[in-house]
């Protein structure tokens, strides 16, 4: 029995109360379904600035109605100092996922993204210590590993953020840090590394490389890489998070707590090699689409060339075993993709 098989009996047999913020969220939903699934108690946070109404829909038609009778969704911007109060209120565990993702996005709007992922998470931190939280979760990013060079990613050597998201992340694990000290608050920290999977958002000026791409295919138009598609990521399907969010809630290990981990599967895809994966994963379901090539575009600024996690702190000391490779994650994607946006 793997660590996350004995922490899911054990959860079964003994529901906790937890906050997911960022619930209607790529993560946060998919946390949602699978802590509902476990028949925990779930208070979900959200503003629905990125989150989406429809993706706490198909949750609800996921689970019995008495696991979502187990759920309160509360409706408001961590920014809110009273809101995080309450939100925390005989909370056992925080998993923090609120934040405004994306590079690009923090390199238009730095103060917006200041203010949800410095600010929201100081406020949400804070709520968390006056509230007694045992144990707060939080989504750090392989951004924080800026313009280090060394491949793979170990936690301890990080270089200078490249863009405002970066510095945000890095600020994150920065006060976590400081909480312990100051207050013996106990955080953990998962630096994930590109997640994908159902429910993570195609549309918009941020949408992530994964949902783009999917969407674009489908509606025949036609994929722009950014760079000459030998940039590398770590792509991570979402369940491999979720089993990561699970064991640092729970971990008893006392080396494991106050910890950054990567959360990734220790992989490196270029994006020529995803585009390909994608296009023909899709022609296999419908044969009808065309045998398009990409569009080649400029290198994307506060982009890092290639990106690669070591694993293995996360593996030792949190017990995480990645069950979805790249390929079985993108299956299983493309699944979802076709059955929800055609
Ligand atoms: N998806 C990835 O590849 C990836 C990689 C590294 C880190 N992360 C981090 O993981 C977390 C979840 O990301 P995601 O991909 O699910 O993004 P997402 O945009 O789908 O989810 C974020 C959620 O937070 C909510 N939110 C944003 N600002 C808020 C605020 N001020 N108050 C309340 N709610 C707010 C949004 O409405 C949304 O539902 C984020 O912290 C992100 O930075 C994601």
């Amino acid at each position: 029995m793997t660590a996350f098989e004995q922490l899911q009996t054990e959860l079964r047999a003994a529901p906790r109360t937890w906050l997911i913020t960022g619930v209607a969220g790529f993560i946060g939903s998919n946390l949602l379904e699978a802590l509902l699934k476990l028949d925990q108690r779930v208070v979900g946070l959200d503003d629905f600035s990125t989150g989406r109404r429809r993706n706490l829909d198909e949750v609800k038609a996921l689970v019995t109605a008495a696991q979502w009778a187990s759920f309160e969704l509360m409706e408001g911007d961590i920014g809110d100092v009273g809101l995080c109060a309450r939100a925390c209120q005989g909370v056992a565990c925080v998993l923090h996922q609120a934040a405004l993702g994306s590079v690009p996005r923090s390199l238009a709007e730095p103060l917006a993204s200041h203010r949800a992922n410095v600010t929201g998470f100081l406020n949400l931190l804070n709520a968390a210590r006056d509230a007694k939280v045992e144990r707060l979760v939080y989504a750090s990013s392989s951004a924080v590993y800026g313009d280090h060079p060394d491949l793979p990613k170990v936690e301890h050597r990080i270089g200078q953020p490249l863009s405002p998201y970066a510095a945000t992340k890095l600020m994150n694990e920065i006060y976590a840090d400081v909480f312990a000290r100051a207050y013996g608050r106990v955080s953990i920290g998962l630096r994930y590394f590109n997640v994908f999977g159902p429910r993570q958002d195609p549309e918009g000026a941020y949408a992530a490389v994964i949902p783009r791409w999917i969407a674009a295919l489908l509606r025949h138009e036609p994929v722009t890489i950014n760079g000459d598609g030998e940039t590398s990521r770590d792509f991570c399907f979402v369940e491999n998070v979720v089993q990561a969010n699970l064991l640092a809630a729970a971990t008893t290990n006392a080396e494991a707590l106050n910890q950054v981990y990567n959360i990734a599967v220790g992989d490196r895809t270029t994006l020529n090699e995803l585009f390909q994966l994608l296009k023909d994963g899709l022609r296999r379901r419908d044969a009808s689409l065309p045998d398009s090539q990409p569009v080649y575009g400029a290198f994307r600024s506060g982009d890092v060339r290639h990106s690669q996690a070591d694993i293995q702190k996360a593996r030792e000391l949190l017990g995480y075993t990645p069950g979805r490779d790249v390929r079985e994650g993108l299956n299983l994607s493309l699944e979802w993709y076709c059955r929800n946006l055609r």
